[in-house]
């Protein structure tokens, strides 16, 4: 037992000492997403704001789920609460003006329609996320289906 200690406590203390050349030596060459040296730290960015506007926005297609166009933070969503439904539901929208979620959500697997929300359909943020005001980090060639088919046009195979 006793050696069997010992050899464990000198594998670890090879591996140890093993990475952190390592470590040294990538420190030089390896190019990080950090946009600095392994070692040092760099600025945190500022956590950016939750854009709150209020208005809807457009969707890429149709079977998007929308975007949040509000803040949602410190809305509870577990078993025992769905503080979305407190404003989104069949019974709350005439008091809260907020679009009712659609027919969809009281779909079961089989495309049958319930009297309340799916369990399919009861973890909101699964699908539906808030969007924060910052510049994307990354671009994007996304086109929607209008943009494909005005595309096309010119080809002759559009009308
Ligand atoms: C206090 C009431 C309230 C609560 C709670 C609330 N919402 Fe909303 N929501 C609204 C209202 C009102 C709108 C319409 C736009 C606006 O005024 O922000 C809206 C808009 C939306 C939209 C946009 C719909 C569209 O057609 O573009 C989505 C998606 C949404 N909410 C999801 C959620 C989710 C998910 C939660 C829980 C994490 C939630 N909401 C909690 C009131 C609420
Ligand atoms: C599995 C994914 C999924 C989950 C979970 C989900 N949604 Fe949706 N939601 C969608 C999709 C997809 C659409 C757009 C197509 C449609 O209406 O079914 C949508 C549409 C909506 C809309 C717009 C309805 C309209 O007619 O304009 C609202 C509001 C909404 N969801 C709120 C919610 C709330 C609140 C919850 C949680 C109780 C929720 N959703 C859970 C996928 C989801």
């Amino acid at each position: 037992m006793k050696n069997f200690m010992y050899a464990a406590l000198l594998a670890l203390l090879m591996g140890g000492l093993g990475w952190s050349s390592n470590l040294a030596q990538a420190e030089d060459t390896i190019a990080t997403l950090r946009g600095s040296a392994i070692k040092a730290q760099p600025n945190t960015p500022r956590i950016p704001r939750i854009s709150n506007t209020d208005l809807k926005r457009m969707r890429n297609y149709p079977e998007q789920p929308p975007t949040i166009p509000h803040k949602i933070r410190s809305y509870q969503v577990d078993k025992n609460v769905n503080k979305c439904l407190t404003c989104h539901s069949r019974r709350a929208t005439a008091e809260s003006q907020a679009p009712m979620v659609s027919v969809t959500h009281f779909m079961d697997r089989d495309g049958q329609v319930r009297a309340s929300v799916s369990p399919r359909r009861y973890f909101c943020n699964q699908c539906h996320v808030p969007q924060h005001d910052i510049n994307p980090l990354v671009g994007n060639t996304f086109l929607d289906v209008d943009e494909v088919i005005g595309r096309l046009k010119p080809m002759g195979t559009g009308q």
